[in-house]
């Protein structure tokens, strides 16, 4: 460095912690050196979280949220999405790269999740960084519920509908309660004007410091790995892990290759598939929202839909309260049963590698249940698939609740002293 930048260096260190926090969680962060392909979700939901923010920026210069009609009828906020596809420059692209996005953000974060379930990652003392992960979850879920109105389509209008009225099934202040959410008697401008402010500024915000705090927590304790170990146990004589090496430039390197990946598949549906099938914009929302024409069939987007299955699966009443009720705190519980993990795994070791066969069939059973209950949440339901879902929604559950019981009742290998790494 020359004698210039140093001092200029100097000059911002003697005023801001650079230096230090480059040192502090890049350079001299120790992370353990046998991170797998599991460990590329972090970051790529970072990317995500950023190419959504650009994006987002981008399509707000040019999108209306107004539900009023225009001269040919169309609402104006259907018509400016269509504006931005076909007549601003790069317009269709910024889009495609939102809507994909959103998509890609639940693949990414149910593969981060589930890369947590594997190597235990959220047991003591992770247990803060995977309640802010369940967070970070429940925000995301009202982020892209939000986002999924804007468009103004027939799916849009239709699905804020149910959703919001599930709010009505709360006794005592529901009906109010969906009332304040909607902002009048049924899905209208207020709705999509409050969804819009939401979606925009409140939500990102939140959805941002949950992230800052996930990833403070994660670096006062450091990370997990494959094998479950503390590296911190075993250090050298400078106070390193002997199973540490440098986030920069080891995993920087290694993240830039998940980064090439994953935009490799990515770019692949952005510009080959954008609808995703049908699944990630759906053929119902190319049509203008019509408060008269109520579609046969409304199914939500595909990844809230194993917690839709849940919510369909419970048909009956109980202890005088209807159904919508108990399924909407089933759909409730569902997710926030994930934050009690750390409290609900009693096993001895941490990862999956070291777990025993009753744990392992255990997540097994529950990887096969959540992937059904997604299936079906996307059909029509029928008696056969309501007892299919009520069964795996049973399941689903037992997997949380008796957890306790059968990860301690569970023969387990080992743990190693050090880190697997060849
Ligand atoms: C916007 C969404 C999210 C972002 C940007 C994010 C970011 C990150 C990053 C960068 C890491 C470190 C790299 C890695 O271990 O892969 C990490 C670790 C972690 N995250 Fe997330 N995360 C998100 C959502 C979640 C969710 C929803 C959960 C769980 C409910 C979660 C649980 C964890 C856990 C337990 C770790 C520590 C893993 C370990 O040390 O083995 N995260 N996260």
């Amino acid at each position: 460095m020359t004698t210039k930048s140093q001092a200029l260096l100097n000059w911002i260190d003697e005023r801001f912690p650079l230096t230090s926090s480059i040192k502090g969680h890049l350079t001299e962060y120790y992370a353990p050196k046998n991170f797998n392909f599991w460990y590329f979700f972090g970051s790529l939901a970072l990317l995500v979280l950023v190419i959504q923010i650009l994006t987002g920026i981008f399509l707000v210069m040019h999108y209306k949220p107004d539900a009023s009609l225009n001269a040919s009828g169309v609402p104006v906020a259907f018509a400016s999405v269509e504006y931005i596809m076909r007549e601003v420059p790069g317009g269709w692209l910024i889009r495609y790269l939102h809507s994909t996005g959103a998509s890609a953000f639940f693949v990414v974060v149910y593969l981060h999740m589930f890369r947590g379930l594997l190597y235990g990652s959220y047991r003591k003392p992770r247990e803060l960084i995977w309640i802010f992960g369940t967070l970070i979850f429940l925000v995301l879920m009202a982020e892209a519920f939000m986002g999924y109105l804007l468009p103004w389509g027939q799916m849009s209008f239709w699905g804020a509908q149910v959703i919001v009225n599930l709010f009505s099934a709360i006794p005592l202040i529901g009906p109010d309660l969906a009332l304040v959410i909607r902002g009048d008697f049924v899905v209208s401008d207020a709705t999509l004007n409050r969804f819009f402010s939401f979606h925009v500024i409140a939500v990102p915000l939140v959805l941002i410091g949950l992230v800052v705090a996930h990833i403070i927590a994660l670096h006062e304790v450091g990370s997990n790995n494959p094998d479950g170990v503390e590296i911190k146990k075993k250090k050298d004589a400078n106070g390193i892990p002997l199973d540490g090496i440098p986030f920069h430039p080891y995993y920087t390197v290694k993240d830039i290759v998940g980064v090439v990946a994953f935009l490799f598949f990515f770019s692949a549906v952005v510009f080959f598939a954008p609808e995703g099938g049908g699944y990630f914009l759906e053929y119902n929302n190319f049509i203008p929202a019509d408060p008269l024409k109520t579609p046969p069939h409304i199914a939500p987007v595909w990844y809230f839909t194993p917690f839709y299955s849940i919510l369909r699966a419970v048909t009956f009443p109980l202890f005088g309260l209807d159904a919508k009720f108990w399924g909407v705190v089933a759909m409730g519980a569902s997710v926030v049963i994930i934050a009690f993990l750390p409290w609900l795994d009693r096993s001895p070791v941490k990862s999956m590698r070291y777990k025993g066969p009753i744990f392992k069939a255990a997540v097994a059973i529950f990887v096969v249940c959540f992937i059904i209950l997604g299936y079906l949440g996307v059909l029509p339901p029928t008696p056969g698939r309501t007892l299919v879902s009520q069964i795996c929604s049973v399941l689903y559950f037992a997997f949380f609740l008796l957890m306790p019981w059968y990860s301690k009742l569970d023969k387990c290998k080992p743990e190693p002293e050090r880190v697997t790494f060849k």
